[in-house]
């Protein structure tokens, strides 16, 4: 049997293309756009659009049903009868409970990086999964990136840093090129691309070193310099702000 992904959106888009950069075959998926779908298809090589949710169901031993949680709901409701052989179903939605249609689900967190093969995915099971089940989900999203499983309870507390993550890092290095590119008059794209490099290549630093943030700073600012007292600023600015941050997405 196949696995499914119904709802290509800003999610199931990325997944269908990770899951064909890496290889994985038989993937049958199903949206509600179909110009939008067969958009993706265009990109995720192994991917089959087949004409309803119903034929993913019943094709697919592990499907993704990532939509927002009403359409799931209604999905799901329309299509009781293709869930007779007990597809694993993988909810992406907060507050969505699969426990009406099945036992057999699993909660996740994905993120949007999953196209690229460095996703982040934060995982809980529900309660009627065998180990080869958790495998063969495990593996499915390990194609696509890193799998961190966790409690139930804290799953919307981490999902602050890898779900809503890309958006707030991709704001904060554009911003800061933006400040400095701005304020001498600089090529504004040159500056973003720099300040993208600069980042990825300290990522890659911290991980060939096995070095933590401290001992990048250490590395870079020299008692004395221009390091210093920016580090400064940010010591005494940036916790209130992530603070206010989390308060305001109900997350505090
Ligand atoms: N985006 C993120 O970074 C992120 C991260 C973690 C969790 N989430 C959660 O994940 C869920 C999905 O998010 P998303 O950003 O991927 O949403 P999205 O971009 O709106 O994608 C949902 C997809 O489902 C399709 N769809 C809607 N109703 C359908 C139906 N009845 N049958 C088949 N397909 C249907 C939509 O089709 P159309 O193209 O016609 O709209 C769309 O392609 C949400 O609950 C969100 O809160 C999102």
């Amino acid at each position: 049997m196949g696995i499914g992904i119904i709802g290509l959106g800003r999610l199931g888009g990325p997944l269908a293309r990770g899951l064909a950069a890496a290889g994985i075959a038989e993937v049958y998926g199903f949206s509600r756009s179909r110009d939008k779908a067969e958009q993706i298809a265009r990109q995720a090589a192994g991917l089959t659009l087949l004409d309803s949710a119903a034929e993913v169901l019943r094709r697919s031993d592990t499907v993704f049903v990532w939509m927002a949680p009403g359409q799931v709901n209604e999905v799901l409701t329309a299509n009781a009868d293709a869930l007779s052989h007990r597809p694993i179903l993988v909810n992406c939605s907060p507050g969505q409970d699969l426990g009406a249609f099945t036992d057999r689900w699993v909660d996740t967190y994905p993120n949007v990086n999953s196209a690229t093969g460095q996703g982040s995915t934060l995982l809980s099971w529900g309660p009627g999964l065998a180990d080869p089940d958790k495998q063969r989900v495990r593996s499915l999203l390990e194609a696509v990136g890193v799998v961190y499983e966790v409690e139930p309870t804290q799953l919307d507390a981490y999902c602050a840093l890898t779900s809503n993550g890309p958006a707030f890092y991709a704001f904060i290095l554009q911003a800061w090129a933006d400040t400095v590119a701005e304020r001498h008059g600089l090529d504004v794209d040159l500056a973003r691309s720099m300040v993208r490099q600069t980042m990825v290549g300290t990522v890659a630093l911290q991980e060939a070193e096995g070095i933590d943030a401290a001992a990048v700073i250490a590395q870079v600012a020299h008692p004395g310099g221009s390091t210093e007292p920016g580090l400064a600023v940010l010591a005494a600015d940036f916790r209130p702000m992530a603070e206010r941050m989390l308060q305001a997405m109900g997350r505090w």
